[in-house]
């Protein structure tokens, strides 16, 4: 039978896609869900009995969306919708159903179901740990091709997640991973989407006024910046450090003997540990020169090292360093309920630590004061470029719903919360306060 579809150019390579990962993402409006929900269709008219499954994490998100465009696009002489089990079954025996899932705890509500296609649209809303475990329910005894199709903007709580797995590194359209577990990034466009340009030509002058970050996430599909983002300031640009653009991010160099130097730690075990090298030079500037992040390939998945190896580590990596290093840790490796504490444990091997101060949001206000360029482009801190973890996982940070001041915690923090430790050893002003006392960091 004939369906009545006319797909964009990106729509299309989302649906020919046969990679067993593909995200299509960017920018707003670039007909990201449509992309999404016309592929179902067509793949559920294609393939006789195949099972789709598609997600947004709330049903409300997902009544306003996907189901409404859902409810337009398919044709009811071929398929029935039964709204109580929100599945769509089709004449030819295929489904497609929808489903929400808020939390990691959520997901076990898919514990038995099987699919052959699962899709979720704003993956960024979801977290990594949701995305693997639906992963594992792409099963069947059948010869449909497994997949997990995925639609996104910028920005949200996964934003760093999905940013590693997809984009950073990679050139889009290219396919990346061993055969069958092959992974492509199709970036979005607004002006892709020739059916919104011509219905509301409009549409682009009202993303333009947006205020920049949003600007850039929305209309240009940036994912180096998006709404929310915590550090907007941050800037990795090793030239800049020479043309005086500015950057954070410097080329590794020898740190002068006489600069004190310090080391900060945040513990973790199925989650990262992040243990962080810092070196003060004369003028009160801080550089971050050695970092051991305890995270596997997956991003904010930990390596499982005892406090006991993790000590081991130090000191073989510090075995090199002139001078004594002050240690600053998390204060809850003092922590002593569950019998030994960590603390004891890393000091059996001659690794010590003070307890950090834990403020959050004073620690916070130490990264921003630290990241400020003065009128020479100089900021109050640097990383070294091999700082790999601390480099990746500070630019998605993003502000925590519900205290909204303050970063959320649930996104992978420990290289951040690490840094805020050290640097409240060493608080300094906002640069406005100390001009009006006199004096520069
Ligand atoms: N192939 C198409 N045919 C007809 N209309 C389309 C097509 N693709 C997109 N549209 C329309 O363009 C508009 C924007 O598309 P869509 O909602 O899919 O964008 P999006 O990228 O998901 O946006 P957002 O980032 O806001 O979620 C919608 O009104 C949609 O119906
Ligand atoms: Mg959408």
């Amino acid at each position: 039978m004939d369906i009545n579809l006319t797909l964009t150019k990106k729509q299309k390579l989302f649906h020919d896609s046969n990679a067993f990962e593909v995200l299509f993402g960017g920018a707003a409006g670039g007909g990201k869900s449509y992309g999404q929900i016309a592929d179902a269709y067509i793949h559920a008219l294609l393939y006789p009995g195949i099972k789709q499954l598609m997600l947004r994490r709330t049903f409300p998100e997902l009544d306003r969306s996907l189901i409404r465009s859902s409810l337009e696009m398919f044709d009811c002489r071929i398929a029935n919708y039964n709204q109580s089990k929100h599945l769509w079954r089709f004449a030819n025996g295929s489904t497609i159903e929808f489903g929400c899932c808020d939390s990691n705890a959520e997901v076990t509500k898919y514990q038995s179901a099987e699919y052959d296609i699962i899709r979720l649209d704003e993956l960024t809303h979801f977290t990594q740990y949701q995305y693997l475990y639906l992963m594992s329910r792409l099963r069947g005894a059948n010869n449909f091709k497994k997949q997990m199709k995925s639609t996104s903007n910028p920005g949200g709580r996964g934003h760093g997640w999905v940013k590693e797995r997809f984009i950073s590194m990679k050139e889009p359209y290219k396919e990346y991973g061993e055969e069958d577990r092959k992974r492509v990034f199709i970036p979005a466009n607004v002006k892709d989407n020739d059916f919104l340009m011509s219905c509301d030509p409009d549409y682009i002058k009202r993303l333009e006024n947006l205020p920049e970050n949003d600007k850039k996430a929305l209309l240009y599909g940036d994912w180096e910046i998006f709404k929310g983002q915590v550090f907007t300031e941050w800037k990795n640009d090793p030239e800049g450090y020479l043309s005086g653009v500015g950057t954070h991010v410097v080329t590794p160099f020898e740190i002068p003997r006489g600069w004190r130097r310090f080391r900060s730690f945040d513990f973790g075990y199925s989650k990262p540990f992040c243990v962080q090298w810092w070196a003060v030079d004369y003028d009160g500037k801080v550089y971050m020169y050695r970092e051991l992040y305890g995270c596997t390939e997956e991003a904010d998945t930990g390596v499982k090292w005892t406090p006991s190896e993790i000590a081991v580590k130090i000191k073989g990596l510090e075995k090199d360093d002139p001078d004594k290093i002050l240690g600053i840790a998390d204060p809850s490796i003092y922590d002593r309920s569950r019998g030994e504490s960590v603390a004891e444990m890393m000091e059996r091997e001659g690794v010590f630590f003070e307890p950090a101060d834990n403020t959050r949001l004073a620690g916070k206000m130490q990264l921003h004061y630290r990241l400020a360029f003065d009128e020479e482009r100089r900021p109050g801190m640097y990383i070294f470029a091999s700082c790999k973890g601390f480099i990746r996982t500070l630019p998605s940070l993003c502000y925590d719903d519900l205290k909204c001041e303050d970063v959320d915690t649930k996104a992978e923090d420990h290289p951040y919360d690490a840094a805020r430790y050290f640097l409240m050893t060493h608080p300094v002003a906002s640069k406005k306060c100390e001009r009006q006392k006199g004096y520069m960091i």
